[in-house]
């Protein structure tokens, strides 16, 4: 039977919100997760997590995302699931980390075979949209059906029911 996984990287703590620095006890990606698991309740989630926690302060975290981008880095994955061959469709999502995924959502799609399978991608931002993500997620899933990307402002996702459920009939092939 088709089987769905929502995976997805979101970090609370302090956040760029339109314009100034916030606090956040629920990321946005998070929030956005909680909408579409409403309207795929068969769906499994699961959340991507490094090992190590970057800084709650905005200022600290950007700086330490920066330097992981420019090294490459490949954090591993906390909790990784030993497999995903049970789903064919995985909706990644995942707020725009300088103009790309957080580096330890490189290291979930690097880790399993994505062949045959449908990846929905969708990314919470600030105003930069889906970056580069989706040329990124093709890059390293490239047996992978991708489909568009869905781009939500992250200050609005609790406001994101109908981008919820573009997210929701993509993964739905509808
Ligand atoms: C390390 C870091 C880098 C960011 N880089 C960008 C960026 O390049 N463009 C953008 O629009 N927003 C950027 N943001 C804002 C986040 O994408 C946005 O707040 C997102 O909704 C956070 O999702 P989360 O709460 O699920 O982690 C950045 C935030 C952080 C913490």
């Amino acid at each position: 039977m088709a089987k769905t996984l929502i995976a997805f990287y979101s970090r609370r703590g302090e956040n760029y919100v339109n314009g100034s620095i916030k606090n956040l006890s629920r990321g946005n990606t998070e929030i956005v997760v909680d909408k579409i698991k409403a309207l795929l309740p068969d769906a499994d989630v699961f959340q991507i997590d490094t090992t190590y926690e970057y800084s709650k302060s905005y200022m600290t975290c950007i700086e330490e995302a920066k330097q992981e981008l420019r090294e490459q880095a490949r954090p591993q994955v906390k909790n990784a699931p030993e497999s995903i061959h049970q789903y064919d469709t995985i909706i990644l999502g995942y707020p725009n980390w300088w103009g790309t995924m957080p580096m330890v959502c490189y290291s979930f799609l690097e880790k399993y075979d994505f062949s045959g399978k449908r990846i929905v991608p969708f990314c919470t931002n600030e105003g930069s949209g889906l970056g580069s993500s989706v040329r990124f997620i093709r890059q390293l899933c490239p047996t992978a059906t991708v489909t568009e990307g869905t781009s939500i402002h992250g200050a609005e996702a609790a406001n994101a029911d109908s981008e919820a459920q573009h997210i929701a009939n993509l993964a739905l092939n509808q």
